[in-house]
């Protein structure tokens, strides 16, 4: 199958890999042609393991290739892929418009018979919407628009596409159903549920099932504030429900408040359809204002239970919205520090990969190369991202090179044992404090 990907994002980039890996020829365009560039040098843009190898590979064995131009890429293709931004609108809505665009330029070069499919999350509606903007930019081409959701995670976005829970495919006639299915064969060959379903079905199927996990998410982080009050543990609470299989143990994690580019975006999204539609989504709307409260919260408690005051030094390690990632779009990080900064207090920040991004949009931080540099002199040290490399800190050198000796591990990565043992004051999330 000849498929051509608009977009090179993450979504874009680890879908044309994964294509091109399933045995399809793919053609990838950006209308960043410095992206193109770059990917023409076998350099991944982002931050995302194992994708960098992959796209290499599938380059060097002609499955895979980039390009600056629409024609070329979208001519000749069976089916072209959506995969451009849809971020928010000051309102909460989505910016329809790099969706608007693309399907302006795929239907100026698609060839007769070929199918749309749209990548991008958007809100219901929106293939009835790029059907009849594609339909009067080409007015007598034959094709058809299908949505066909994605549900990967940035830091496992390979492991994800390739080994889907399911995968939703959302068809309004047969022609779109039958190339969608071709095209996804050799996972579903495997045993991966496919959910065939209408267009609209499968726009609301993507909103929902992010509003769903973000829920459990604001939910544990809930109970973790009870567990803390009551003197309860919310590792083993977490377990104890996690283990009915009508919960699930995932997304229990209690944390600073999601972050990212996507929950926050699509929880007000959903909101704001449901508003729209008469139908309102009271309880996304009050995770929504929870979770923002949830970040300035934290960033209190830092100062009041650190007993900090102006000129403090804080060590914040962790600065991507979630390891493995060097994304920092609505990152707990870049709401608490500017809080602790106006406060009075100096920042010094870590992270392995995200700190280049972070710079952009924070100012007046040290940046250091280590956790162990940051926590130097700190009067705090501050977990808020869960890297592997913090559940490994060697907490003897850290008590030993801080000023004063208090840890707010925002993430639970730590043994609240092993850091007392060191002579460290201890605050995590929904767990009793030991001494
Ligand atoms: P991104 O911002 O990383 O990438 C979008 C790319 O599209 C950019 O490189 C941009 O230059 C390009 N682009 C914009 N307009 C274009 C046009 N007209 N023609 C060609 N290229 C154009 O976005 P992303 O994170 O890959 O997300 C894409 C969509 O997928 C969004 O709707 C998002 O909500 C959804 N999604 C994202 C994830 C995720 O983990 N990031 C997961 C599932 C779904
Ligand atoms: C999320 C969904 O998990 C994907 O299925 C979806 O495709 C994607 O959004 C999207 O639509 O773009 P992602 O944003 O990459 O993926 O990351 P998650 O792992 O879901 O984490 C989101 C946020 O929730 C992070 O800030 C993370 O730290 C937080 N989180 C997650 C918790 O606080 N606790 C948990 O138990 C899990």
């Amino acid at each position: 199958m000849h498929i051509a990907m608009i977009g090179a994002g993450y979504v874009g980039l680890t879908t044309a890999t994964c294509f091109a890996e399933m045995g399809h020829d793919v053609a990838c365009h950006d209308t960043d042609s410095e992206r193109i560039s770059q990917l023409e040098a076998g350099e991944l843009p982002i931050y995302e393991p194992r994708l960098e190898e992959a796209m290499q590979r599938m380059v060097a064995s002609g499955k895979l290739r980039f390009s600056r131009s629409g024609a070329n890429c979208v001519g000749g293709a069976d089916i072209a892929f959506l995969a451009v931004g849809t971020p928010a609108t000051p309102d909460g809505r989505i910016d329809l418009s790099q969706v608007e665009a693309a399907a302006r330029l795929v239907s100026r070069w698609l060839k007769p018979g070929a199918v749309v499919v749209i990548k991008s999350t958007v809100v219901a509606g929106t293939c009835r919407r790029v059907r009849e903007i594609m339909a009067e930019e080409r007015k007598s081409l034959d094709f058809s628009v299908a949505a066909n959701p994605e549900f990967l995670r940035e830091g496992s976005a390979m492991e994800d596409f390739l080994c889907p829970d399911r995968i939703v495919i959302g068809c309004d006639d047969r022609r779109s159903a039958l190339l969608l299915s071709e095209v996804y064969r050799p996972l579903t060959e495997r045993g991966t549920p496919k959910v065939l379903t209408s267009t609209t079905n499968a726009e609301l199927i993507k909103y929902a099932a992010n509003a769903f996990l973000a829920l459990k998410i604001g939910f544990i982080n809930e109970v973790a504030d009870l567990c803390a009050e009551t003197g309860a543990d919310v590792g083993p609470v977490a377990e104890g429900i996690g283990l009915d299989r009508r919960i699930g143990p995932s997304f229990l994690r209690p944390g600073p408040g999601y972050g990212g580019s996507c929950f926050p975006k699509d929880t007000c999204a959903f909101a704001a359809t449901g508003r729209d539609h008469g139908a309102r989504q009271f309880l996304i709307e009050t995770l929504i204002e929870r979770n923002e409260k949830r970040k300035a919260a934290l960033a209190r408690r830092i100062i009041a239970q650190g007993e900090l005051r102006k000129g403090s030094v804080v060590a914040v390690l962790g600065l991507a919205f979630k390891a493995n990632t060097d994304d920092i779009r609505e990152a707990a990080a870049l709401r608490i520090i500017p809080i602790l900064q106006k406060a009075g207090l100096r920042v010094k920040a870590h992270d392995p990969k995200a700190a280049t991004n972070a710079r952009q949009w924070l100012r007046d931080v040290e940046w250091t190369d280590t956790a162990y540099e940051a926590a130097h002199g700190a009067d705090a040290v501050v977990i808020l991202t869960e890297w592997e490399e913090y559940k490994n800190l060697d907490l003897g050198r850290l008590a030993c090179t801080m000023s004063r000796r208090v840890v707010f591990d925002y993430r639970n990565v730590l043994n609240p044992r092993a850091v007392a043992a060191h002579g460290l004051t201890y605050l995590s999330l929904g767990r009793p404090p030991v001494s």
